[in-house]
């Protein structure tokens, strides 16, 4: 079975958790860049990330092109941001067809909107299979704790 974990992170947490999956699972992993660049400090970096996702941009991605066809299994990591996925990743499905594929999903966030922001992915991806999702509250505040959540929950995947 062949892995794909692509993800985007903006302040780490979802990128410590994707590469913990991607080690555990020995998968491939593309972390989604932009050249939109995103204020990184205090209330504009929630105002300005708030409006992308509300305003459902597509931020042009400047990574190399991702061979999809080479993976059964999809595994798409998010931070939550405004209760939804990260606009890197709707120009990732906007960018590519996804058809056909076992998806997963994993979500960073602050405390809240995990599940909201799973249904929005599935529903922007009609025609695979949803296999399993899981969230972490900012899993950076707890290294260890998340590290073994996230290779425990990678390892119920490579069974199923
Ligand atoms: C623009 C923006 C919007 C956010 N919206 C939410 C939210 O709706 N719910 C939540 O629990 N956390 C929210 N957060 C917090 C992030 O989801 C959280 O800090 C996450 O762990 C960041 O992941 P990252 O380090 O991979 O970027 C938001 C953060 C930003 C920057």
């Amino acid at each position: 079975m062949s892995t794909l974990v692509v993800y985007f992170s903006f302040n780490g947490n979802t990128k410590f958790i994707a590469e913990k999956i991607a080690e555990t699972l020995n998968a491939d992993v593309a972390e989604l860049k932009i050249s939109k660049k995103y204020p990184e400090q205090g209330f504009r970096k929630y105002f300005w990330g708030g409006k992308s996702v509300i305003f459902g941009e597509t931020p042009t991605l400047t990574n190399e092109p991702i061979d999809l066809n080479r993976y059964e299994t999809v595994i798409i990591g998010t931070p939550v941001w405004a209760g939804s996925f990260t606009p890197p990743i709707k120009s990732f499905i906007s960018q590519y067809k996804i058809q056909g594929k076992r998806i997963a999903m994993f979500a960073s966030h602050g405390g809240g909107g995990a599940k909201k922001c799973f249904a929005k992915l599935k529903k922007e991806l009609p025609g695979n299979e949803f296999i399993c999702e899981i969230d972490f509250v900012e899993p950076k505040k707890s290294l260890e704790e998340n590290s073994s959540k996230a290779a425990r929950w990678a390892k119920s995947l490579a069974i199923q």
